[in-house]
């Protein structure tokens, strides 16, 4: 199956060109500060070390005092944060909010082509309370974090993304990535743009949840893919799209 994504060095150098807009255009506004069918088809079993390391996820927050169109008004793009970690809850909130089920069937917060739910979130963890720094994959139908690597990742991400700093200074990083051929068994070509859609869907959910809690986050698209695989460690067929650092904002 073709995928229609420019190579990953042309990619970087439209993306870095891309950036270099985006932060200059940003600061006119702001100071930048730092610069399967249905369900249980998508989640790959655990095996080795990541069987045995777990974690049972605090039960998402199901109503909230923000209203949608609050939480739409104040959204931004925040990449400064106080020096806060972010608890367990407010990732598994973040998490819940991007991939969570709720439905009996399987079905999530965002939504998914045919519902066979090719994205896998990754929780990329640093100073997080309660939790050992390294890369955790999101099991969504158990509502748990499987260890997918130990140790602080965020420097190597960060490296991986042009020395973005909101990378290495958030508390945590959630990376989106996508099983391209999830979607393309089904709908060929096409599927391609389907798993972007449902990266963004998903993103978008996290921003808005994060605004509901006062969690700060940036989408994160400029970054060279196979280093970021190779510092999270991802399977060969797990593409990262965007990668989502989370944080206490410095300033409200
Ligand atoms: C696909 C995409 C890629 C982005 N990549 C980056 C990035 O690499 N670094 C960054 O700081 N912001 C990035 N952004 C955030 C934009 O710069 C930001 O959304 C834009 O400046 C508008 O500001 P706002 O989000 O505060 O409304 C990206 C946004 C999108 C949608």
């Amino acid at each position: 199956m073709k995928i229609r994504r420019p190579a990953n060095r042309t990619r970087m150098l439209l993306l870095a060109a891309g950036l270099s807009g985006t932060l200059c255009c940003a600061a006119c506004q702001v100071e930048p500060a730092g610069i399967a069918a249905l369900p249980n088809s998508s989640t790959p079993a655990m095996t080795g070390h990541a069987a045995n390391s777990r974690i049972k996820l605090p039960a998402p927050a199901r109503a909230g005092t923000t209203s949608v169109e609050e939480a739409l008004a104040a959204r931004r793009s925040v990449r400064a944060y106080t020096a806060e970690p972010l608890t367990l809850a407010d990732c598994a909130q973040l998490l819940w909010a991007a991939q969570g089920v709720t439905s009996p069937e399987g079905l999530r917060t965002a939504p998914s082509a045919g519902a066979l739910y090719p994205l896998e979130v990754f929780l990329v963890a640093g100073r997080v309370t309660d939790l050992p720094a390294g890369v955790y994959r999101y099991d969504a139908h158990a509502h748990e974090l499987a260890l997918a690597a130990a140790g602080d990742r965020r420097a190597a991400l960060s490296e991986a993304a042009l020395g973005q700093s909101p990378l290495h200074e958030a508390p945590a990083v959630f990376v989106i990535a996508g099983v391209h051929a999830r979607t393309t068994g089904k709908y060929g070509d096409r599927g391609v743009d389907y798993v972007y859609v449902e990266a963004g869907a998903a993103a978008q959910n996290m921003a808005l949840q994060g605004v509901a809690r006062n969690i700060g986050t940036v989408y994160i698209g400029a970054f060279d893919d196979l280093a970021v695989k190779q510092a999270l460690e991802l399977a060969e067929d797990e593409e990262p799209l965007g990668l989502i650092p989370a944080g206490i904002p410095l300033s409200p």
